[in-house]
């Protein structure tokens, strides 16, 4: 829902996160800007999670060869060209028409995988379609019925996704006050509902009410506040795909996850959107890493902007990030070209970093390259 017309070829794609932040806060109504930048409550996490990155200092090694530097890995037995992913932002429609269509396809094209929301704008069907040869992998908000949480993880696997990504730190939403105070709910207005739209399993539920009204038949089914291992182990029978859980901060469910054959984890706040107070991703991310050391790959994401931020996840841990509003807003300034531009961006500041820290693969980056400061 663009509030101004923009020919999206002739308006320049910024570099800078603050500029990007900036022009996708001109061209979305305020209400849609506010629900993308905001965190939940008063925002200590949201901001807890900038100031985790910069308490974390470089300490660079030079006099060695880096005129080539590779940022090639593995994640799962799968190559990445970056240790990057795009994170599962829902109803992107709001940002863009062309919603994850775009987002997915510019991570194809950059070898980049995209992770697909539940409450996606387009289902997950479309999305695979729009991004043929890419590397999706499929979020799961798990419905509060087992049937619907299978039916969607099995469409998932039968489309051709890699992996299934259950976000476990939603069991309510967080109180987010901004919106709250906007009284928006793009979930209420209906922006993320095209993959129940087109379920079997949720059709027949619709058919059985007789009710045309999507959102109000899929509210008591959104939330699963009684989500526990039991399900998790569920979702693990029922697909033959790598399992992720998304929002662990504990060391304590850091080392359950491995106890239940997970195949990762991501370690995460959700972008400070859900509890206000807990713990910065960065934070969380040293304490896990020494509990389960490499039993399973670590991704990290909330709060990551540039090259250096990336290099800090490294070393203290992950296997790579995951990105959320820096493409959204690229989303929404230019489509798939803007996604694509906010790529390009952040490859070539994780690559000079890397340089200029005298590393010239993703497999060289240890905990020696980092020191912590007082601040
Ligand atoms: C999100 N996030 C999210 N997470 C998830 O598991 N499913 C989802 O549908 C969404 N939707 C969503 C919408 C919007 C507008 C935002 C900003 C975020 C959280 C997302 O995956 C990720 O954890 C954070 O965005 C990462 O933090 P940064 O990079 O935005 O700071
Ligand atoms: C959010 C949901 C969609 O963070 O995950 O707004």
């Amino acid at each position: 829902m663009s509030k101004v017309e923009v020919n999206e070829h002739t308006r320049s794609i910024p570099i800078r996160f603050k500029d990007l932040e900036y022009q996708a806060k001109q061209l979305l109504e305020e209400k849609v800007f506010v629900y993308a930048e905001s965190g939940a409550g008063n925002e200590e996490t949201l901001n807890d999670n900038r100031k985790a990155f910069n308490r974390w200092k470089i300490t660079p090694r030079f006099l060695k060869d880096v005129s080539e530097v590779t940022l090639n890995t593995m994640i799962n037995g799968q190559a990445i060209a970056a240790p990057i992913f795009l994170a599962p932002v829902g109803m992107q429609g709001i940002a863009h028409p062309d919603g994850e269509l775009a987002s997915a396809k510019a991570a194809a094209s950059q070898g980049i995988p995209f992770v697909s929301s539940t409450v996606s704008s387009y289902s997950l069907e479309d999305i695979a379609n729009a991004s043929d040869n890419g590397n999706r992998w499929f979020q799961l908000y798990y419905p509060n019925d087992v049937k619907l949480a299978t039916s969607f993880v099995k469409r998932a696997e039968a489309a051709g996704y890699g992996a299934i990504v259950i976000t476990v730190d939603m069991p309510f939403i967080g109180n987010r006050e901004r919106d709250r105070s906007n009284d928006y709910s793009p979930f209420l207005q209906g922006s993320g509902i095209a993959n129940y739209a087109v379920d079997p399993v949720f059709q027949q539920y619709m058919q059985a009410k007789q009710n045309p009204n999507i959102v109000e038949e899929m509210l008591p089914y959104f939330y699963r506040p009684a989500l526990q291992w039991e399900d998790i182990d569920h979702i693990r029978k029922a697909v033959d795909l790598p399992i992720y859980l998304k929002g662990i901060l504990h060391p304590d469910d850091a080392e359950q996850a491995v106890n239940h054959g997970i195949d990762g984890i991501v370690v995460s706040n959700h972008g400070g959107r859900q509890l206000d107070g807990c713990i910065a991703s960065l934070d969380a991310l040293p304490f896990i890493k020494d509990r389960v050391k490499d039993k399973l790959p670590i991704l990290l994401d909330s709060g990551v902007r540039s090259g250096p931020d990336i290099v800090k996840a490294l070393a203290l841990g992950a296997d790579a990030i995951l990105l959320g509003r820096p493409y959204l807003y690229g989303l929404t300034i230019a489509g798939e070209a803007g996604v694509e531009q906010v790529l390009h961006n952040i490859i070539h500041d994780l690559k000079t970093t890397l340089a200029l820290s005298g590393i010239t693969s993703i497999q060289e980056v240890n905990g020696s390259l980092v020191q912590k400061i007082d601040k």
